[in-house]
């Protein structure tokens, strides 16, 4: 996410789940404020039961009525890790983000997105391992057939960068992940659009440390051009020399019964077989 070693900034977790993802963020940005929110009462007690720095807060809210729970932006980056296939409006969810960020800040949402071969390869693995492996761990066929049905039309990377591109983000870019999982994963990063006058914010910003303005989120020459400029090809192909964003996956627990299921708001915890690549570094 280009935010150093995220001294001095506040950082959202959103959709946190049983912390895997927290974990990762602390992984690259220790220095930084965390919260962590989730909508699973049950999800953020298995969070909580981990060791976790005193920056870390762990809240119980859905990403709709933060607020409400006491949650205001602006975070000076926000992760949203495997959240955004789980949103009944995806859109409506990252324009939702968007507002939570300062300006200039950084979205990265990391999760299943397929299209063409990858999508055959998503349904392959889901009737024949992934489906089977949900009801027989956590009994909830029906809602991990749903949400695989989701994700396999909800479309592909490209669909995604036009979705955050539409919410209003800036810069958008997308990598995919290594293993066996890529293709499937991405990394999708996108800023909030500076504003006019945020001169000042940005001194103040740079005076206590954050990288996230400094930097002026220039794609470093490593990284992926931005999606929605090439369209004449796949826009994912990252190759088996892809580095990707990858880490190991430990066991996922189902989602708590606190989350309301409304139309498209199933909430499975990632299914990966052992080994397999999954949460982002920041
Ligand atoms: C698949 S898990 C991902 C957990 C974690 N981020 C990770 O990468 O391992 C999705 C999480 O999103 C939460 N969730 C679903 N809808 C949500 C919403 N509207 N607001 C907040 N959390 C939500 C679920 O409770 C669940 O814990």
């Amino acid at each position: 996410m280009g935010l150093g070693d995220g001294h001095g900034l506040r950082l959202l977790d959103v959709g946190c789940g049983t912390g895997v993802s927290t974990e990762a963020l602390l992984t690259s940005v220790g220095g930084a404020e965390v919260v962590a929110v989730d909508a699973s009462a049950e999800m953020l007690a298995v969070a909580r039961r981990k060791n976790w720095s005193p920056r870390v807060t762990f809240v119980h809210s859905r990403l709709e009525t933060l607020a409400e729970a006491g949650v205001e932006g602006p975070f000076d980056g926000i992760l949203a890790s495997f959240l955004v296939s789980n949103l009944p409006d995806a859109e409506h969810g990252l324009r939702r983000l968007l507002s939570l960020l300062a300006p200039g800040a950084p979205l990265a949402v990391h999760d299943y997105a397929v299209s063409g071969r990858s999508r055959m390869r998503w349904t392959a693995a889901n009737w024949t391992w992934m489906l089977p492996m949900a009801s027989l761990r956590w009994g909830a066929a029906d809602l991990a057939r749903y949400r695989a049905r989701r994700i396999a039309t909800a479309g592909g990377p490209e669909q995604m960068v036009h979705r955050m591109e539409r919410a209003g983000f800036d810069d958008v870019r997308v990598q995919t992940v290594g293993g066996v999982q890529q293709h499937l994963v991405h990394t999708f990063l996108g800023r909030r659009p500076d504003e006019p006058d945020v001169v000042g914010e940005r001194q103040e910003r740079r005076a206590r440390g954050s990288a996230i303005a400094a930097a002026g989120w220039r794609p470093r020459r490593d990284e992926p051009v931005p999606a929605h400029r090439d369209t004449t090809g796949p826009v994912d192909e990252g190759g088996p020399e892809d580095p990707g964003y990858a880490e190991t996956l430990p066991d996922q627990v189902l989602d708590g019964d606190d989350v309301e299921l409304g139309e498209g708001d199933a909430a499975v915890a990632p299914v990966s077989p052992p080994g397999a690549p999954a949460h982002p570094t920041a």
